[in-house]
């Protein structure tokens, strides 16, 4: 039978259509025809449905799956009214599928499969497929869309570690699907910053997430949503969504359209999260105290050392999150329980939180296969079991009750669910059955909820990304790395836009607000280890920045063959040398690799990095054992002849003294240290670690030595009681970032007042000034107004660079040099009667117009009224500009509201 679709014409999307051809029909409407605007729509065509059983693919054409309905109805749902078609198939094994789309007045159109009698047998027995094909797209053909492109966040950390983006036509072999993907952005070409808007689609499953894979078949070229590759069984009466968002505005407005419309289809309004809206303390990875209580000897002092610091500067710390550090953990290093270790944290947390008053952020990770919860291992609750992976994972809501009981008495506020990836890639289950994603991931936030918790994912998946926007307790998400393994870890303006639009605070992670911390674990050196699963053999660690061989020729970028993904986790960043998986015998690099070339023809060379406790020593060297002769002065060391039973001339700390040393004269009368010490780990630029976190909109996270804390930096992100000054939108990339190099990193935010836009322009690594739009920087609404103040107030202080009126177009100046960034601001024109006024906000802090600090804003013939908030004893200075420059300050005498007046420069 023949079901013939035309949308009416008026409910597509301007220049942007769809030849659509649903079920088993390939249609050709007859506009298609007449009005090929080659190049510059993306054009999908809808195919033929596919299911997995009985060991093969089957699909219409087989006669497997038989239509034997057709159904057009409309309707009305969140989203609006939309027009909709069912088909109804019978497949070979006798049971029903029913699939059907529905298409809405913007164009944004929802596919749905449901089995209302399941399907046995569906297994591919591979992870990375689709074990059903609805929708599954025929993609434009290379040949003549050469300019179709894709976005496909990828790995953990909402898609970062393994981003990539690319042409369809001979870039796929970076295209993200299976597994680790989940969300693709196609669109046509890409211009110059004026270039005009593009025209895209987002894709991406809308229920079901945790269940659904996406697939591009690189053989056939259709992009294929569905269950998930190793799904043994569909139970009866499961369906799943997947949602095709087009847009012609561009790619990050039609990426926040579809975010919007994910969350109108969800329907969840998230908790209010002070967690993320405060000033916190982490102790995570890249943090002084990650692992590491020294110079204290317990986590206890080590923490109160910080505790005191904050105290006694004013540094308004809100929060304390407890790395991986603090609890048992078992077979795999995964969690045995959830209780902390009293030998290097006495009093426990509860005694920590009770001295210091902070809420608790607890991080958590995947359980061990020995976890002590599991009725497997003599505990209370259910659990599934991957013996071989060595996890486990609850199966009962019934569990986090009790875990989140046990820990509120211990003062968590924030629960942080770690290692997300690990835990989906490496518990079966959770692949082969269905329904097991969605509730473990439901009960532990519904519980959360329950009690007040917020939720932060850590090493999401898209996957979990999209889940989480059903949960309201899950309200903030890691973007990028983590801090100390990656060097790019900063650049989160493309998670940040993911995790934004759906309603999440994106994290950046921990950072140092000084330069340098010194005694860390983190270390440039090269550490031997021995492997406790191969007793006789070592393990060779290296994760410092050595990027030329021992030779002196330089790495390859192990991205440029696909190594990063290959050993996905071994912090295969950029061309350092590395050795994963332990497969060599030291850090290594290629010096020859590309794709393109076979493998045989590929070279390689050990790096020539320093060896941990030999070549140099860490901490205050207690067990170096190299060779070192010569003392910090320059003098020779002599033979310790025996002393302290050592004999030869080298640097040694025998006796725990802050370093290793050695006697320089020969009647051993005199001694001195010795600074062979491995280079420790600098933070090159703190400020562009604050200003990203702090116009992140998200956590701030500062994890220094308590002596270390820098009180100035720090203060650029917060008012006087840690509530951190945020933008109402996040920086995030502008368009560009997706097909010019030139663009990255050009993010851009803002803050709105009263309808009014104050818009925050991000630069960094921007090695040519770009002319711009408004639109292109998608802050149309800041350049609203008759004539608009764009000013510069990073990295020198404060200048007028433009005023901009409407029409007009904006030039950025270069913002060059390796972790250089700047940052601009606007203002729009408030006028008055008395000429207009432009609020230049606080520009001591990284967002001078926050609406954190100033509530409202009203012109009102002469004057522009400001309502401004802050806390008792703190003064806050205003800068404004008119025909001249002003400041006002309000100085708070309570905690509370202040209002400014332009006309008579005061604040009462
Ligand atoms: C491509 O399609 C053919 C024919 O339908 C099928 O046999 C083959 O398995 C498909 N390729 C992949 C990679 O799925
Ligand atoms: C913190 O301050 C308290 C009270 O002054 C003091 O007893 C304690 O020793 C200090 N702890 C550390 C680690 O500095
Ligand atoms: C947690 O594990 C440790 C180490 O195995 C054990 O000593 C302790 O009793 C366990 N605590 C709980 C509450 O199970
Ligand atoms: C799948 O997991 C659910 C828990 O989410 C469980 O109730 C169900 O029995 C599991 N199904 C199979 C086939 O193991
Ligand atoms: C190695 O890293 C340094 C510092 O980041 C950089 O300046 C240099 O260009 C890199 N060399 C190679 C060969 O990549
Ligand atoms: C000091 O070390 C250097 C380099 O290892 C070595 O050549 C020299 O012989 C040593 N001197 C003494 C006195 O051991
Ligand atoms: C030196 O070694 C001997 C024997 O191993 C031991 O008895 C003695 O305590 C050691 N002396 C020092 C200072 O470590
Ligand atoms: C306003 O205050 C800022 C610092 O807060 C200062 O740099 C600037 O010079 C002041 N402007 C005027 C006109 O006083």
């Amino acid at each position: 039978m023949i079901s013939y679709v035309m949308w009416p014409t008026n409910m597509l999307a301007k220049s942007l259509w769809y030849i659509l051809a649903l079920s088993c029909l390939i249609i050709h409407p007859d506009e298609a025809e007449a009005e090929p605007e080659s190049g510059r729509g993306v054009e999908l065509v809808l195919a033929q449905p596919y299911v997995y059983e009985q060991s093969q693919y089957c699909g219409a054409e087989d006669g497997c799956l038989q239509l034997t309905v057709t159904e057009e109805t409309g309707g009305t749902d969140s989203l609006g009214e939309y027009y909709q078609l069912h088909n109804y198939y019978t497949t070979s094994l006798g049971t029903s599928l029913i699939l059907s789309s529905r298409l809405y007045g913007d164009g944004t159109q929802v596919f749905r499969q449901e089995f209302p009698d399941g399907l046995e047998g569906t297994s591919t027995g591979d992870k990375n497929l689709v074990s059903t094909c609805y929708p599954r797209f025929t993609l434009p053909d290379p040949t003549t869309s050469p300019d179709l492109r894709y976005i496909t966040p990828g790995g953990y950390m909402v898609g970062w570690t393994l981003y990539s983006q690319g042409l369809m036509s001979d870039e796929l072999e970076w295209f993200r699907d299976g597994e680790d993907g989940g969300l693709v952005v196609l669109f046509q070409g890409g211009g110059g910053g004026s270039g005009g808007p593009v025209e895209s689609v987002v894709l991406s499953p809308v229920t079901q997430p945790m269940a659904t894979n996406v697939r591009l078949d690189r053989e056939n070229y259709t992009l294929d949503f569905g269950v998930q590759g190793q799904a043994e069984s569909i139970y009866p009466g499961y369906s799943s969504e997947v949602i095709l968002n087009p847009g012609s505005q561009g790619i990050t407005k039609n990426i926040m359209a579809w975010g919007e419309s994910v969350k109108t289809l969800v329907g969840t309004v998230k908790r209010d999260d002070p967690s993320a809206r405060y000033l916190s303390y982490y102790t995570d990875n890249g943090a002084a105290h990650y692992y590491n209580p020294l110079p204290y000897t317990n986590f206890r002092d080590a923490i109160m050392s910080v505790y005191n610091q904050s105290v006694l500067n004013d540094i308004p710390i809100r929060r304390l999150q407890l790395d991986s550090w603090w609890y048992h953990k078992g077979e795999g290093s995964g969690v045995k329980n959830w209780t902390e270790i009293f030998a290097i944290l006495p009093g426990g947390i509860a005694g920590l939180h009770e001295s210091t008053g902070w809420p608790i952020v607890a991080h958590n990770r995947y359980f061990s296969s020995d976890t002590d919860y599991a009725q497997q291992n003599g505990g209370p609750y259910m659990f599934t079991m991957d013996e071989e992976q060595q996890k486990s994972l609850p199966l009962e809501r019934v569990f986090w009750e009790d875990l989140f009981d046990d820990a509120l008495l211990w003062g968590l506020d924030t629960y942080e669910q770690d290692w997300l990836d690990r835990q989906y890639m490496f518990t079966s289950a959770l692949h082969t059955n269905l329904t097991l994603g969605e509730t473990w991931l439901d009960d532990m936030g519904s519980t959360a909820d329950e009690r007040g918790l917020n939720i932060q994912y850590c090493m999401s998946f898209i996957r979990h990304l999209l889940h989480s926007t059903r949960l309201p307790a899950v309200t903030q998400i890691r973007v990028s790395d983590d801090y100390i393994l990656c060097p790019h870890q900063w650049r989160i303006g493309v998670t940040s836009l993911l995790a934004h639009v759906l309603g999440l605070r994106p994290y950046k992670d921990v950072f140092w607000s000084s330069s340098i911390n010194t005694g860390v674990i983190f270390n440039d050196c090269e550490l031997d280890v021995p492997d406790i699963e191969h007793p006789w053999s070592i393990i060779h660690q290296y994760g410092g920045k050595t990027n030329v061989s021992a030779s002196g020729k330089p790495c390859v970028p192990w991205r440029y063959f696909g190594w990063d993904e290959l050993y996905f986790g071994n912090g295969m960043y950029d061309n350092f040398c590395r050795n994963p998986a332990n497969l060599r015998d030291g850090a290594f690099c290629y010096t020859k690799a590309s794709f393109e070339l076979p493998e045989e023809e590929w070279e390689w060379e050990y790096c020539d990095v320093p060896l941990c406790n030999f070549d140099c020593y860490l901490f205050n060297g207690l067990v170096y054992l190299g060779d070192h002769n010569i003392t910090q002065s320059g003098r020779l060391c002599v033979d310790w002849a025996g002393d302290y039973n050592i004999t030869g001339a080298k640097c040694r700390n025998p006796d725990n003294d802050e370093a290793p040393w050695c006697y320089v004269t020969e009647d051993h009368s005199e001694r001195d240290y010795c600074n062979n010490k491995c280079q420790e780990a600098v933070e090159h630029n703190p400020h562009l670690q604050s200003a990203v976190a702090t116009l992140s909109g998200g956590p701030l996270g500062v994890g220094d030595k308590a002596e270390n804390l820098n009180i100035n930096l720090i203060m650029k992100s917060c008012n006087a009681e840690g509530l951190l000054l945020h933008p109402t939108k996040p920086l995030t990339v502008v368009d560009g970032y997706f097909w010019s190099t030139d663009y990255q990193e050009l993010w851009t935010g803002y803050s709105t007042i009263s309808n009014y836009d104050f818009g925050i322009i991000f630069l960094a690594e921007i090695d040519k000034e770009l002319t711009m739009t408004p639109a292109d920087l998608n802050l149309e609404n800041a350049f609203m107004s008759i004539s608009t103040r764009v000013f510069s107030n990073y990295p020198a202080g404060f200048s007028y660079l433009q005023t901009v009126v409407p029409g007009q177009e904006m030039l950025l100046p270069s913002c060059s040099g390796h972790l250089s960034f700047c940052l601009l601001y606007t203002s729009p024109a408030l006028q008055t009667s008395e000429g207009d006024v432009y609020i230049l906000g606080e520009l001591d802090k990284w967002t001078p117009v926050s609406p954190d600090r100033i509530t409202s804003i009203m012109t009102l013939s002469s004057t522009v009224t400001l309502a401004v908030e802050g806390v008792a004893g703190e003064s806050v200075s205003i800068a404004f500009s008119g025909q001249t420059d002003f400041n006002i300050t309000c100085n708070f005498l309570t905690t509370g509201t202040m209002t400014i007046d332009t006309n008579t420069r005061s604040c009462f």
